[in-house]
C-alpha cells in the first residue's frame, strides 16, 4: 500500500461500464476478527479485503498476542460458514489468527486512535479475560460517535467501568452475567460489543432495539458455528444463552454492501452499466430502489445486480436510517448523485452528526448544495467542474472520486489513505470500468516561515 500523500486524478466526464466484484466486508471482517479472539486456538477468516483497516484490526490482535497471518483463499466446500451471496472464488483472500489461552487486555491510544473499530475488542476480552483497557477513540471526521451504549449495556451484565489518562479499564471481578439490555439507539458497535460479551456470560442476555445489519448477522453466523448459542439474529430482539467456551472456526465474510451500494450509485449518476458480484442484492434493498426511482434499469441475481442508466438522474430524496434504512455510508454518494440529477434533492443524515463536514469540497466541483443541521438540499446541475478536493473519511472521499468523474475537466483527490482504509483496489476497478483515473504520488506540501 503506497503513503498517504497519493492522489486520485480523475479525468471527467467519464462513463463506468462493465462487471466489478466486491470482497467482503470491511465491518464484518473487523469484528468477526475480533470475535476470533473468544476462542483459543486457529481460526480462518476468508473473503478478508485488502485495506489499511484490515491490517490495523491484525496489529491490534497480534499486539494481544496472537499470531495473525494471510493465508492462501479458500478451498470451496469444506466447512466453512457463510453469508448468502458472498464470493467463494479460490483466490479471495484469507487470514489467519491463532489466538492464545490467555490473550492481552491492553490495547493503545496509537491503534485506537487510527481505527475506532478497534473498541470491538471490548467485549471479547471483557468476556475471556475479566479485564481490558481501551485508549479512549476520541472524535473523528463524521462525528462525535459516543461509547455510552457499550458501557451501559455491559454494566448491567456486571462489568466495572474507570477511566484515566485517555484509557477506559473495565473489569468484570464476578464474571460477566447474562441482562436484559436496551439500546437508545440500534448502533452497531454497541451490538456487536454486547453480543460478544454475552456469548460467553453466565445466563440469558436479551438485547432490544439491536442493529439489523446484514454485518451482524454475519458475526451471529460465525458466533454459531463457534458453539453460541443465538436466537433472534437480522431482528431487532436477540437473544444469547451464554456457554462455557468456544471453538475456533473457517468462516467467510459477507460482501461488501457499501462497496456494492458505492458502484450502483456511480453507475447511475455517470449513465453508466455496471454488473456488481460478489454481495446479495437484499442487503441493498433501498439504495437499488432509489436508483431505479432516479430512472435506472435495475436487475438483481442471487450474487449481484446489474444497475444500467441511459439518461440524466431523476431527483429523489434520501433519508439515512439504521439498516434496513438508507445507509449513512452511502449518502456521499447520494449527495453527488443529487448533484447531477434533474431537479431538486433532500438529503437527510440521521446517523452521524458530521457527516456533511465534506459538503464544501462537492461545492468546489460545483455542486449546489445548502445544509441545515440533519439536512442538505441539493440542486442538481447538468455538469460538475474538476477541481482539488481533500478526502475527509472514506466514503466521503469514495463520493468525491464518482463526483469528479461527473465533472468536466480534472479533479484531484487528495488525502487518499482514507480512501484506502475501505476500497480495496479502487482505482483499478475504477480503470476497468473504463473510467480515466490515476493514482499519484503528490508533491510534498509547501511550506512557509516568516
Ligand atoms: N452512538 C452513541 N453511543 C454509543 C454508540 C453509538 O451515541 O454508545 C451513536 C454514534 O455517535 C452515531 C450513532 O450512534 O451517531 C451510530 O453509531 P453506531 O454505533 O451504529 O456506528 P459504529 O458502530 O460506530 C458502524 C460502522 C460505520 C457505519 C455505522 C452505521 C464499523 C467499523 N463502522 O459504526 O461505518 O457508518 O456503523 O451503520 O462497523 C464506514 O465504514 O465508513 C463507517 C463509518
Amino acid at each position: 500500500m503506497t503513503g498517504s500523500s497519493d492522489v486520485i486524478r480523475v479525468k471527467g466526464p467519464g462513463r463506468l461500464a462493465g462487471e466489478v466484484s466486491v470482497t467482503g466486508a470491511k465491518n464484518s471482517s473487523l469484528k468477526l476478527m475480533a470475535a476470533a479472539l473468544l476462542a483459543p486456538g486457529r481460526t480462518v477468516l476468508y473473503n478478508v479485503p485488502k485495506i489499511t483497516d484490515i491490517a490495523i484490526m491484525a496489529e491490534v490482535l497480534r499486539r494481544l498476542g496472537c499470531d495473525v497471518r494471510t493465508v492462501p483463499g479458500e478451498t470451496p466446500g469444506a466447512g466453512v460458514t457463510a453469508g448468502a451471496g458472498a464470493r467463494t472464488d479460490p483466490a479471495g483472500d484469507g487470514l489467519s489468527i491463532d489466538v492464545p489461552d490467555e490473550p492481552g487486555t491492553d490495547t493503545d491510544y496509537d491503534l485506537v486512535r487510527r481505527l475506532r473499530a478497534s473498541i470491538c475488542v471490548l467485549g471479547p476480552l471483557l468476556a475471556r479475560r475479566g479485564r481490558v483497557r481501551v485508549a479512549l477513540p476520541g472524535g473523528d471526521a463524521i462525528g462525535s460517535r459516543g461509547l455510552d451504549m457499550h458501557v451501559a449495556g455491559l454494566t448491567r451484565m456486571g462489568a466495572e467501568f474507570s477511566g484515566e489518562h485517555g484509557m477506559i479499564e473495565a473489569t468484570a471481578p464476578g464474571g460477566l452475567v447474562g441482562a436484559k439490555v436496551w439500546l437508545d439507539f440500534p448502533s452497531v458497535g454497541a451490538t456487536e460489543n454486547l453480543l460478544m460479551a454475552a456469548v460467553l456470560a453466565k445466563g440469558v442476555t436479551e438485547i432490544d432495539n439491536a442493529a439489523r445489519e446484514p454485518e451482524i448477522v454475519d458475526i451471529c453466523d460465525m458466533l454459531t458455528a463457534m458453539g453460541a448459542r443465538i436466537t433472534g439474529a437480522g431482528s431487532s430482539k436477540l437473544t444469547i444463552e451464554g456457554v462455557t467456551e468456544l471453538r475456533p472456526v473457517t468462516h467467510r465474510t459477507i460482501g461488501d454492501r457499501i462497496v456494492a451500494g458505492t458502484w450502483a450509485l456511480a453507475a447511475t449518476m455517470t449513465r453508466g452499466d455496471v454488473t456488481v458480484t460478489g454481495v446479495d442484492p437484499s442487503y441493498l434493498e433501498i439504495a437499488l430502489d432509489k436508483v431505479a426511482t432516479s430512472g435506472a434499469t435495475v436487475e438483481t441475481h442471487p450474487t449481484g445486480f446489474r444497475v444500467a442508466m441511459d439518461r440524466r438522474p431523476r431527483a429523489v430524496d434520501v433519508v439515512t436510517l439504521p439498516f434496513p434504512g438508507f445507509a449513512t455510508d452511502l449518502m456521499p454518494m447520494a449527495l453527488g448523485l443529487a448533484a447531477v440529477s434533474e431537479g431538486s434533492s433532500l438529503i437527510t443524515e440521521n446517523i452521524f452528526d458530521g457527516r456533511f463536514m465534506f459538503v464544501p469540497e462537492l461545492v468546489r466541483l460545483g455542486a449546489q448544495i445548502r445544509t441545515d443541521g440533519k439536512h442538505a438540499v441539493v440542486r442538481g446541475r447538468e455538469r460538475l467542474s474538476g477541481a482539488p478536493v481533500r478526502a475527509t473519511d472514506i466514503r466521503a472521499g469514495a463520493g468525491l472520486v464518482m463526483a469528479g468523474l461527473c465533472a468536466e475537466g480534472t479533479t484531484e483527490v487528495s488525502n487518499v489513505h482514507h480512501i484506502d482504509r475501505g476500497y480495496p483496489d479502487f482505482v483499478a476497478d475504477l480503470r476497468r470500468l473504463g473510467a480515466a483515473v490515476s493514482r499519484e504520488h503528490a508533491p510534498p506540501e509547501p511550506t512557509y516561515a516568516l
